[in-house]
């Protein structure tokens, strides 16, 4: 049954069993717009790296993925889009940038490379849910602060999407079995 509108999340468990009710988008935004962990039971998924920051699946359906970022300050990801996944983070600790870009095929000389423009940046801090619905949208993110937590929610999961590469100004394609 999904939460009205009092209630709120503090457990993964909770949140997860919220997630599995989901049908909708909507559904998926008052889900984690209703969450306030407690960061107690984030503990057992968090490990952190001094080299880069580190995946931790929570758990992972054909519906949706749920993970935890663990980010050392100056930790950043390449610039990304999301393929066919809709994308929603939460800051849970510590301070993240994001960077926004839209990109712009170029296909002279035979050789595929992009046109990258930056339209935004934010910080984000802990509370606060950051969105990416639109396909066309591509980000990176940074750690502001030592041992930042993020939560990513994926709908559906994050199979195929595009990483931007800066040394040769062009596109390539990663993939998560
Ligand atoms: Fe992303």
């Amino acid at each position: 049954m999904l939460l009205n509108s009092h209630q709120s999340i503090i457990s993964i468990d909770q949140l997860i069993h919220q997630l599995n009710s989901a049908k909708t988008v909507e559904q998926y935004n008052h889900i984690l717009n209703s969450f306030n962990l407690n960061r107690a039971t984030l503990r057992s998924y968090c490990s952190w790296d001094n080299c880069s920051y580190t995946r931790n699946i929570i758990t992972r359906n054909p519906s949706y993925e749920l993970l935890i970022i663990c980010w050392q300050k100056s930790h950043s990801s390449a610039i990304h889009n999301h393929g066919k996944s809709q994308c929603w983070m939460s800051v849970i600790q510590g301070q993240i940038e994001e960077k926004r870009y839209e990109t712009t095929p170029n296909n002279a000389q035979n050789q595929p490379t992009v046109s990258l423009k930056q339209i935004a940046c934010h910080t984000h801090y802990p509370g606060k849910i950051s969105t990416i619905k639109n396909h066309e949208i591509w980000h990176s993110l940074q750690a502001l602060s030592p041992k930042a937590i993020t939560l990513h929610l994926y709908s559906p999961p994050l199979h195929q999407f595009s990483i931007y590469d800066a040394e040769i100004n062009s596109v390539r394609q990663q993939q998560y079995s």
